[in-house]
């Protein structure tokens, strides 16, 4: 713990050649103030948009070693025996979790994008009295899209934080429980891929023979922790509608936004959605109000063929009554949220950035410095012994041999080997990147 880092990775021999459009860092031996300046130059040149969607990785999703059971259907198999590169990680993470009392020695997981920052908040209040409510029409089938009280709760509070126009109405929120810009959340693929079979695809707009329905904008973005602009955002929005485009707009981290000078805007802020009807909006609670455990999404669109459509599936992802009311009264309190927890989170999150940032910095590993999400992108190439993919994954699999699991560039089909993005929204002790050093001794 605490050793310099930088001692305790073997450099590769040679530069990692230029890819995609991530410019490789300098020389792996530049001093610190040049590894500073590097990051700065990176910063500015990564992608950070529909420029490039090509690319050649295939993620670590897999189905290796397919063992077939007689007692599934085909799509039964596949489904069981589908296996994807962070799921591997987070299988691990679970049947050895790091515990300060019970198992100090388990994995530390800065692999899975949640907030741990606020669960004295949470449990606070999601134990006071008003949460515990039960009446008859908890108990009962609801609207499969949600109780009216909660979209009607999920409206007023997309329309106060998405600083909409005019009120969001009810009737276009859902409630439950599709082409990206690379690098990107990769899980959506295998997500995609379990629950309908449909394939996404990383190409060329203008390919040849296939036919593209939707693409699927993250703002603030995973991994990046981008932020685009109201401008940017319309620009991709208009280039969605010249295609007849349904784009899926994921603001999930709209709230998770920590830095002074970075703000967030959402599409529904827009005086004018170039095409309404095929942009729909994705918000939850699991990222901005720290409590993936609830599942809790929502979706809003102004095209209520849609919303129809939602509802005939929403039978298999409706919430339970009791969860519905607690989240509506989460979301009406405007005082705590306003008052205390968001201006908690993002002390907590600036705070957490800070120190990983620091650490980084002083380990000579270049990094995104951006002001949104719960992860940094770093770059960890001088430390693959050769700029591939299999070097890429050999080290995250000698961190999570060392308790230390984070998420590889590959999974989030970053084109170019040696990318990694560390989850920082946890307790300073937990991300300590001492433990890294020892890791890789
Ligand atoms: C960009 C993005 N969208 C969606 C999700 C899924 O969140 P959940 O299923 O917990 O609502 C995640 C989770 O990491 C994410 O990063």
């Amino acid at each position: 713990m605490g050793l310099d880092l930088s001692q305790a990775f073997t450099p590769s021999s040679g530069q990692a050649p230029e890819m995609g459009h991530v410019p490789s860092s300098s020389s792996t031996t530049a001093s610190k103030e040049n590894s500073s300046r590097v990051m700065q130059q990176q910063s500015k040149s990564l992608p950070n948009g529909l420029r490039d969607v090509v690319f050649d990785a295939e993620p670590n999703s897999t189905f290796q070693n397919f063992n077939s059971s007689i007692y599934l259907s085909k799509r039964g198999n596949e489904i069981n025996n589908f296996c994807g590169g962070l799921q591997e990680g987070f299988v691990a993470y679970h049947a050895d979790k790091h515990d300060e009392d019970t198992n100090p020695n388990g994995i530390v997981n800065l692999g899975t994008s949640e907030n741990k920052l606020c669960f004295d908040l949470l449990c606070k209040r999601l134990t006071q009295k008003d949460m515990c409510y039960i009446d008859p029409q908890l108990l009962q089938y609801s609207d499969w899209k949600g109780h009216q009280f909660l979209r009607e709760e999920v409206g007023r509070f997309l329309t106060y934080h998405c600083k909409a126009p005019a009120p969001l109405k009810p009737e276009n929120v859902s409630i439950a429980q599709i082409i990206l810009p690379t690098p990107f959340y990769g899980v959506i693929t295998g997500d995609i891929f379990l629950y309908s079979s449909i394939k996404p695809l990383h190409l060329h707009l203008d390919s040849k023979g296939l036919s593209i329905k939707a693409m699927i904008l993250m703002n603030p973005h995973n991994p990046l922790g981008d932020s685009y602009s109201g401008a940017e955002m319309t620009e991709f929005l208009e280039f969605a509608k010249r295609y007849k485009l349904h784009v899926i707009v994921d603001e999930v981290y709209m709230l998770s936004v920590f830095g002074d000078a970075c703000s967030f805007q959402s599409v529904l802020s827009l005086q004018r959605l170039p095409d309404p009807q095929r942009t729909h909006v994705m918000w939850g609670i699991s990222k901005d109000l720290a409590a993936s455990g609830l599942r809790v999404s929502t979706l809003y669109t102004a095209n209520m063929d849609i919303i129809s459509a939602l509802g005939q599936l929403s039978y298999f992802h409706a919430l339970p009554g009791p969860t519905q009311h607690a989240v509506a009264q989460l979301l009406k309190d405007r005082d705590w949220i306003n008052q205390v927890f968001l201006p908690t989170n993002r002390a907590r999150l600036k705070t957490a950035h800070k120190y990983i940032a620091d650490e980084l910095t002083a380990m000579g590993i270049p990094f995104l410095n951006r002001s949104a999400g719960l992860f940094i992108w770093a770059d960890f190439r001088k430390y693959l012994k050769s700029p591939t993919f299999e070097e890429e994954i050999k080290l995250w699999r000698q961190l999570l041999e060392n308790k230390v699991l984070i998420s590889n560039g590959k999974e989030f089909f970053c084109c170019e080997p040696g990318w990694f993005r560390i989850v920082f929204s946890d307790k300073t002790y937990r991300i300590q990147l001492g433990e890294i050093t020892d890791a890789l001794f």
